[in-house]
């Protein structure tokens, strides 16, 4: 069916008249104008016409206008949505193009404002359909220390990776929910010989059913409704690159299919078109269903499942591998504190004892949610047991017998006591406003509690502690802890054999 307008513009406001205002300036141009009245009936209507440019209000009643954008960005990243408000702040600007908003407009309009952002929208659309649209990648920096991992079986997965990634073969990567699967298929790339080449990412079970194949494969300008002009697929923009359907296993039997073919043939069609476009694609795809019993209950094709598990990297559960744990919250940590978000530095002994044996349903997501919130909690610059969620805390005191090293009855006291008496609290300044008599009145209870007890020789007794601290921070390097210290290289090794003569 060919649409008789080239271009439909969809306008979501629960004002009558600024709808109506609104149409009759567009209307002048002989677009196609639909309209609805809330941010619920927006996105039904916009998911059955397809529209081209969206006007959306940012108050309404009912769903709010920043809701029903992430609504609309999930379903299309085509869709250009402008946003409406009536007052200009800064905030909503920024968070309705956080969002995806393609631009932002104050009520009440000016005419010629309004065709200027139609016209810049449909500018916008035609460049991108021209490009095509493969998302750049990380720089290749950013995934190198990205993967942490030195337990025995992140170890084998990096072999695999390593042993595949400059072959061609299809690769199948199955774990549970928040192991790493991205990750993984995005490092198999920059491995991969076609590193320079394009990748694209289709999370197969964010699109819905009835647009997934045009997503793949393109369609044919007026092959189905909204289909106002041709539009090329993934693969057919992939040519060259590495595309990566994720949740491949949320894939419908019909799409399979045509999937099967790719492979088998390397060709596509457009939906709606006659014409075979030869196509040079590596595929990974990763899912967290047991393909196999799929096959068996004839949900997944067993001739798509063999030609994908030519290669199969299967990720251990975090669970599986808590010798990882103390390596990934460091990583978490200092990449953080990198970005500015969070000067916490480690966690407590007892938190990491206890993040060691939660058994972690989500994986390493899971444990990433848990360092963000907990960072964004602390006071200091260590992650207590206070600054963890209290399904963590509770799960704790569950499982008595599972955590080790501590006794979980007096866990919360403990660390309680261990910051309020007898650790002097550094926290509430930062390095730039500490001073002498700061100093002075952290000491003041050390130095009481030293003198009441008759201890010789304070100094000393401060002196290797700092340096014990120092060579625990530097992993035992004696250049960097000198450094840190103030006191040459030489002193340091004097005070080491020192203190290894005093046992
Ligand atoms: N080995 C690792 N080292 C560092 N970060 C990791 C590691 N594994 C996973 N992550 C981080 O954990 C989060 C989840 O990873 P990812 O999205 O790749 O998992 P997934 O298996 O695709 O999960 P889902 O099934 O939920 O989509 C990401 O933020 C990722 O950066
Ligand atoms: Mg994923």
């Amino acid at each position: 069916m060919m649409d008789v307008f080239e271009t439909k513009i969809l306008i979501i406001d629960d004002d009558d008249e600024v709808r109506y205002s609104l149409s009759r300036v567009l209307q002048r141009r002989n677009f196609e104008i639909i309209e609805a009245s809330s941010g619920e009936e927006g996105i039904e209507v916009a998911s059955k016409e397809f529209p081209d440019i969206i006007f959306l209000d940012n108050r309404m009643g009912g769903m709010s206008g920043l809701e029903t954008l992430q609504h609309l960005t999930g379903i299309s990243d085509r869709f250009l949505v402008i946003m409406m408000t009536a007052y200009g702040t800064t905030q909503t600007a920024i968070e309705a193009m956080k969002f995806g908003a393609f631009d932002y407009i104050i009520k009440p309009f000016d005419t010629e404002k309004v065709q200027n952002l139609v016209d810049g929208a449909l500018q916008a659309k035609a460049d991108r359909e021209s490009v095509g649209d493969y998302e750049p990648l990380l720089n290749s920096d950013d995934y190198k220390e990205g993967i942490v991992g030195s337990s025995d079986a992140m170890q084998d997965v990096f072999k695999q990776i390593g042993q595949i990634a400059a072959s061609e073969v299809t690769v199948l990567i199955n774990g549970e929910s928040g192991t790493g699967k991205e990750l993984i298929a995005k490092a198999i790339y920059q491995h991969s010989l076609r590193s320079g080449g394009p990748y694209i990412a289709v999370n197969c079970a964010a699109i819905p059913e009835n647009l997934i194949e045009s997503e793949l494969f393109g369609h044919e300008k007026g092959s189905f409704t909204g289909a106002s002009q041709m539009r090329k697929g993934k693969f057919e923009l992939c040519d060259g690159g590495t595309i990566f359907l994720d949740e491949i296993g949320d894939m419908e039997l019909a799409t399979q299919t045509k999937v099967l073919r790719v492979l088998q043939e390397s060709e596509i069609q457009r939906v709606g078109g006659n014409e075979t476009l030869k196509v040079n694609v590596r595929l990974i795809a990763a899912t967290n269903k047991d393909l196999e019993n799929m096959v068996e209950r004839k949900d997944f094709r067993e001739d798509l499942y063999y030609r994908l598990n030519v290669a199969r990297i299967s990720l251990p559960k975090l669970k599986e591998r808590s010798s990882d744990i103390a390596e990934l919250i460091d990583f978490m940590l200092q990449r953080l504190k990198k970005q500015g978000k969070s000067k916490v530095n480690r966690t407590s002994s007892e938190v990491l004892s206890l993040l060691q044996n939660y058994p972690w349903p989500g994986n390493v997501r899971e444990l990433e949610n848990i360092i963000h919130r907990a960072s964004a909690i602390s006071q200091g610059d260590t992650i207590l047991l206070k600054d963890l969620p209290q399904e963590i805390k509770n799960w704790a005191s569950e499982n008595k017998q599972h955590v080790a090293d501590i006794n979980s009855e007096t866990l919360f006291e403990k660390e309680e006591k261990y910051q309020s008496d007898t650790s002097p609290d550094f926290t509430e300044f930062g390095p730039e406003t500490l001073d002498v008599s700061q100093l002075e009145s952290c000491f003041e209870k050390l130095y009481g509690k030293l003198r009441e007890t008759g201890q010789e020789k304070i100094l000393a007794l401060i002196e290797k502690a700092m340096v014990k601290k120092a060579l625990e921070e530097t992993q035992a390097n004696q250049v960097k802890a000198s450094a840190i210290l103030g006191i040459t290289r030489a002193t340091l090794k004097k005070r080491v054999e020192q203190y290894k003569d005093e046992g």
